[in-house]
């Protein structure tokens, strides 16, 4: 059968990678979590001092330094999902931080880094069988992709759930903070002039405020089988 391209998009913190993990894994797809490539720009930036403590970025000199960016993802066999590498080197915990999350959504914005990833995440979709979530998958890298999800949730139940991971992961973390944060990316995600987040007009609508996990996922997993099975009538 046939493997279709399965876009998953949405705002900050709404529990899209957990569910497009496993449903990827449930299903036989590869899963692709597209803002941990735009997290590992970031970090690349932060390395290399491309974004002074105010957070003014040196664009001409990071679009000069793009082609040194790589991202790549491999299974790790212990958790059995795939852990992020720039450059080779495993950036999975790095690109989790606040410093990174505080960076991101600028990052992001920047037209010559969207083409970039893109153009990346295109190649790897090429054949279909991904499941790749993020913000524009199913608007501008997917187009055409068979499956849409738009995931939503609460920002105060989006900032718990980010705050307890955080905290979980031995971080120092201040819910409100934590809150701000998430509010001002949505901002700047949703603002921006290339490729904003926003539903695609065939997109399937998940608020997953008051879902447990696997009610997320069996959810997500019908609707698979109903874009891979049609019932004959
Ligand atoms: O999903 P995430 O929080 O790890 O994403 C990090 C940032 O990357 C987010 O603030 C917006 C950006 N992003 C994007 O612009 N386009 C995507 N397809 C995925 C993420």
């Amino acid at each position: 059968m046939k493997k279709i391209t399965i876009a998953i998009d949405g705002h900050s913190s709404c529990g899209k990678s957990t569910m497009a993990k496993d449903l990827a894994r449930e299903i036989g797809y590869i899963y692709i979590d597209s803002g941990a490539m735009y997290r590992c720009c970031t970090l690349f930036c932060l390395q290399q001092g491309l974004i002074s403590p105010d957070g003014t970025i040196d664009t001409a000199e990071f679009e000069r330094r793009m082609p040194e960016i790589h991202v790549s993802f491999r299974l790790n066999p212990e958790t059995g999902r795939p852990d992020t590498y720039l450059n080779n080197v495993c950036v999975e915990r790095e690109i989790r931080t606040m410093e990174v999350s505080s960076f991101v959504s600028p990052v992001a914005a920047l037209p010559f880094v969207r083409a970039a990833m893109t153009a990346q995440q295109q190649e790897m979709g090429r054949e279909g069988g991904i499941v790749m979530d993020g913000r524009d998958i199913g608007t501008a890298v997917f187009p055409n992709a068979e499956m849409k999800v738009f995931v939503t949730a609460s920002d105060e139940i989006r900032a718990q759930r980010r705050y307890d991971e955080l905290i979980a992961k031995g971080e120092q973390a201040v819910f409100q903070q934590v809150l701000e944060n998430l509010r001002e990316r949505d901002r700047i995600d949703s603002t921006r002039a290339v490729a904003p987040l926003r539903q695609a007009d065939d997109a399937l609508v998940l608020d997953n405020s008051h879902l447990t996990i696997p009610e997320q996922k069996q959810w997500l997993l019908d609707r698979f089988i109903e874009r891979t099975h049609p019932q004959t009538p």
